[in-house]
């Protein structure tokens, strides 16, 4: 199924924090960042962050979002087109310093890595903002048509830089997060196919991220022990627990973040059934604490096994 327009600028703002991540790792490394990457960094950003991804919003989504009653002048629209024309400058400042180091200034190297993390810091709010307010406020204005229209013009604009401009900058994104180690397995599965094996796994997940807000929970569309609904994405997690145990939320999440947990488990008995309720610190390969895993288990047929199994029925 091709994917919507909030899927493909979502995407967009995925791809480009982890290309963000994987520059800033390797100025932190002691031979500091190939040229080859640094290079290869501008272009993702000058030709496909603003030349692209901008432009799909400026030209397509934000004057559709003006039509539909967001207000440009004074509202969330203004906002967002001036943290454009400010990453615009200090996207100018960051390609300054690149063609400098390029041309073999290495003094200018620390005056770079602060620029892109200016940069950087500066776009992932952005991205923030767009992701988690924009977009939904938009989906929740348009009319019949309207998503169709937004993303004919992002095909448009894509189109107009050349065939498969998409999958040819997301293929430069994974070189330049290949180029630090940055390449998790799943890079090269698709997100729906990644939600379908998530789904499939006989236990129920959910996560909330480092700021405690809930980012995801698996088997939406199945029965599940503790149901869930969309609305509690985005949501801080001690919102969605009774106030009776929230010290003990804050508790499991302050010794995650502080390193001195890494598992917190409980199980209930619920209607005849017995709940294994665990969760877990979810942290990188860097060892950053990236947030909480709760996984839930109906383990009743688990705990009822006996002797062997060693052929099938
Ligand atoms: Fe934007
Ligand atoms: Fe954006």
């Amino acid at each position: 199924m091709s994917k919507t327009w909030s899927e493909i600028l979502i995407d967009d703002h995925q791809t480009t924090e982890r290309v963000f991540d994987a520059v800033l790792q390797a100025f932190a490394t002691p031979a500091g960042p190939p040229l080859r990457l640094v290079l290869k960094f501008r272009s993702y950003v000058r030709e496909y962050v603003d030349g692209c991804h901008n432009k799909k919003e400026e030209d397509h989504l934000f004057p559709l979002a003006e039509a539909r009653g967001v207000p440009r002048q004074g509202g969330p629209l203004a906002v967002m087109l001036m943290e454009h024309e400010q990453s615009r400058q200090a996207l100018e400042l960051v390609t300054q310093l690149v063609d400098r180091y390029s041309a073999g200034e290495a003094g200018v190297l620390e005056e770079l890595r602060e620029a892109i993390e200016g940069y950087a810091s500066l776009l992932k709010g952005h991205f923030w903002k767009e992701t988690d307010v924009l977009y939904p406020m938009v989906r929740r204005l348009m009319e019949p048509g309207d998503d169709a229209q937004v993303l004919a013009g992002i095909e448009a604009t894509e189109a107009a830089l050349g065939p498969d401009t998409r999958a040819k900058y997301y293929g430069l994104a994974k070189e330049i997060c290949g180029m630090v180690g940055l390449d998790p397995l799943s890079f090269a599965l698709a997100p729906d196919v990644l939600a379908a094996i998530l789904d499939t796994l006989p236990v129920e997940l959910s996560f909330v991220d480092a700021e405690d807000t809930v980012r995801y929970f698996s088997h939406e569309h199945h029965d599940k022990i503790f149901p869930r609904t969309r609305g509690s994405i985005g949501v801080k997690v001690q919102q969605c627990h009774p106030a009776k145990s929230v010290h003990l939320v804050n508790r499991i999440l302050a010794d995650f973040k502080a390193g001195k947990k890494r598992v917190a488990e409980f199980w209930i008995d619920l209607g005849g059934r017995r709940v294994h309720i665990r969760y877990f610190a979810v942290r990188n390969p860097q060892g950053q604490y990236l947030g909480c895993l709760e996984v839930v288990q109906d383990i009743t047929a688990i705990q009822a096994l006996t002797g062997e199994r060693r052929l099938l029925d």
